[in-house]
């Protein structure tokens, strides 16, 4: 399973990509707007966002129409060759994906919340579906269950479209998500921090280290 870093903050994804744990980064509006008035812009934030992360970069269009969805997805699409535009789940979005699928261009259609959303983004020509599962979880409902429902329906079709699970609050979302199947979880920073800690490891390395102290006080490693 790939692990994407949900953010437009770079000196998180430097750091997870030093970690050797980032495979690609997924960007909002949201995300986005939270990095400005840092003394760059927009577009220079996206193209260090490219050029840093070693896999694909989602960059969200913020058109609602098709004419210029499919404008702003074209500008997306040139910022290098691991850009992938990513469109809303809507009429507009569902014809702009066709049309990006004809030009070999790759989406990732976002905001998707139930399992037939992301059948049509898929029948669309989609290369990736993004259902949010930690806002389904808000209100209430099990986001991970159309995670399952998801990999069932593509399973039965044959279907090549990547499932993304997006909006992860927790690594129980992460473990689910890998036994399900899903091709790519991203991820707050927080939450990939936390992926590698268990109080027992921390336990474990710290009793490990007072026997040690036992033998050698100052800690010295005698090899
Ligand atoms: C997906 O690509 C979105 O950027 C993201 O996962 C939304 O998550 P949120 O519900 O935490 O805003």
């Amino acid at each position: 399973m790939k692990i994407f870093l949900d953010t437009s903050n770079v000196d998180e994804i430097k750091e997870g990509v030093e970690l050797g744990l980032v495979d690609g980064v997924t960007t909002n509006p949201t995300l986005a707007a939270k990095e400005a008035g840092k003394g760059k812009t927009f577009s220079e934030v996206i193209k260090e966002i490219l050029a840093i992360t070693p896999g694909p970069v989602s960059v969200e269009v913020v058109a609602t129409d098709y004419e210029n969805m499919m404008k702003q997805a074209l500008k997306v699409s040139q910022l290098g060759s691991n850009a992938v535009v990513k469109i809303p789940m809507t009429l507009d979005g569902l014809k702009a994906i066709k049309s990006l699928k004809e030009k070999r261009i790759p989406v990732n259609c976002t905001l998707i919340f139930n399992p037939l959303q992301a059948l049509l983004a898929a029948k669309s020509g989609a290369e990736y579906v993004s259902p949010f599962v930690g806002r389904l979880d808000d209100i209430g409902e099990d986001g991970m269950q159309i995670i399952d429902q998801i990999k069932t329906m593509f399973v039965n079709y044959g279907i090549g479209t990547k499932i993304l699970v997006a909006s992860i609050r927790n690594p129980v979302h992460v473990l689910r998500s890998a036994v399900i199947g899903a091709d790519v979880v991203t991820l707050p920073f927080d939450v990939l921090k936390k992926l590698p800690s268990h109080p027992k490891t921390d336990e474990g390395l710290k009793r490990f280290l007072d026997d040690w102290k036992k033998v050698s006080p100052s800690g010295e490693f005698p090899l």
